[in-house]
C-alpha cells in the first residue's frame, strides 16, 4: 500500500480520481490524496466537508478476489486500520460505530466510504475512501457539524502530522490485508468488535428491506453484517444503513 501515491492540490473528490486510475489499470494499494475536495462525498449521498490542509482526504484502490457479498468485510477492515492508526499516533481512544464511523467522545472524527465497480457479479475493483478530521479547530466547523464533528487536534490537544498519520494508516491497511488474506475475516471481526462502541449497546437500525428494528448489537456475522438481538430473543442481520445508539 502506498507504493504509488498521487497528491493533488484541489479536486472534486478523490473517489472519482481513484476510480479513473483503477479503470486505467492502477494496481491495488494506489493512493490518491488531496489537500482539499470541492465536493467530497459521504455515505448515503451525503456531503463530506473537506477543508484545505486540515484533514486527510484519501482514496485507496483495492482489488479483491472475492465476490461482491464480501465487500462489507473490507469496509470493516478499513475502519479497524484507521482506528488503530489514530490510537497509535495520538493515544486518543477512538471507537468504531457500525459500520465505520470513528467516534471520539461521541463525535465523528473520521468516515469511510467503500465503493465497488462490478461486472457480472464480479468485483472489478473497490475504492476505499477515508476522511479524517485531523487539524480542524472548533471554529473551522460549519454550524451544522459543530455538535456532531470533532478533530484529532481538538481531542488530543496537539497538532498531528498528517504525513505520519497517512503512513501509519497505510501500514495498518497493509498488515490487516495480509492477515485477512492469510486467515480470513474472523481475526478482523475480533479486532473490530474490540474497538467497537456499538457492541452490547442498544441500537435502532434499518434492515436491507428498510424495516426498522431495535435490539442489542451482539456482534458481526461471517459476512460482516451486524447482528442485533431483539427483546424477543430474535436475531436480525443488518446489512446496510445507519444505526442510532
Ligand atoms: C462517511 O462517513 O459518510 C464517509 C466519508 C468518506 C469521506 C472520504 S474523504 C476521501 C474520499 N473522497 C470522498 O469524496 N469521500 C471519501
Amino acid at each position: 500500500f502506498g507504493q504509488r501515491i498521487i497528491v493533488l492540490d484541489s479536486t472534486v473528490s478523490t473517489q472519482q480520481d481513484a476510480m479513473s486510475l483503477a479503470e486505467e489499470g492502477a494496481p491495488e494499494g494506489t493512493v490518491v490524496l488531496a489537500e482539499e475536495q470541492t465536493a467530497g462525498r459521504g455515505r448515503q449521498g451525503r456531503k463530506w466537508y473537506s477543508p484545505r490542509g486540515k484533514g486527510i482526504w484519501m482514496s485507496i484502490i483495492l482489488r479483491p478476489t472475492q465476490p461482491l457479498a464480501f465487500t462489507p468485510q473490507l469496509t470493516l477492515l478499513t475502519g479497524v486500520a484507521v482506528c488503530r492508526a489514530i490510537r497509535r499516533l495520538t493515544g486518543v481512544e477512538a471507537g468504531i460505530k457500525w459500520p465505520n464511523d470513528l467516534l471520539i467522545h461521541g463525535r465523528k472524527v473520521s468516515g469511510i466510504l467503500l465503493e465497488s465497480a462490478t461486472e457480472d457479479q464480479r468485483v472489478r475493483y473497490c475504492i476505499a475512501g477515508i476522511g479524517i478530521d485531523v487539524n480542524l479547530n472548533v471554529e473551522d466547523y460549519p454550524e451544522e457539524l459543530s455538535h456532531v464533528g470533532t478533530s484529532l487536534k481538538i481531542e488530543a490537544g496537539f497538532e498531528i502530522d498528517r504525513t505520519t498519520l497517512i503512513a501509519v494508516v497505510l501500514e495498518e491497511m497493509e498488515q490487516l490485508s495480509k492477515l485477512y488474506a492469510e486467515q480470513g475475516f474472523q481475526p478482523i471481526a475480533m479486532l473490530w468488535e474490540a474497538l467497537s462502541v456499538t457492541m452490547n449497546r442498544s441500537v435502532r437500525a434499518h434492515t436491507g428491506q428498510g424495516v426498522a428494528v431495535e435490539g442489542t448489537a451482539v456482534g458481526l456475522d461471517p459476512s460482516g453484517a451486524l447482528m442485533i438481538e431483539t427483546d424477543l430473543g430474535e436475531r436480525i442481520q443488518v446489512i446496510s444503513g445507519d444505526i442510532q445508539l
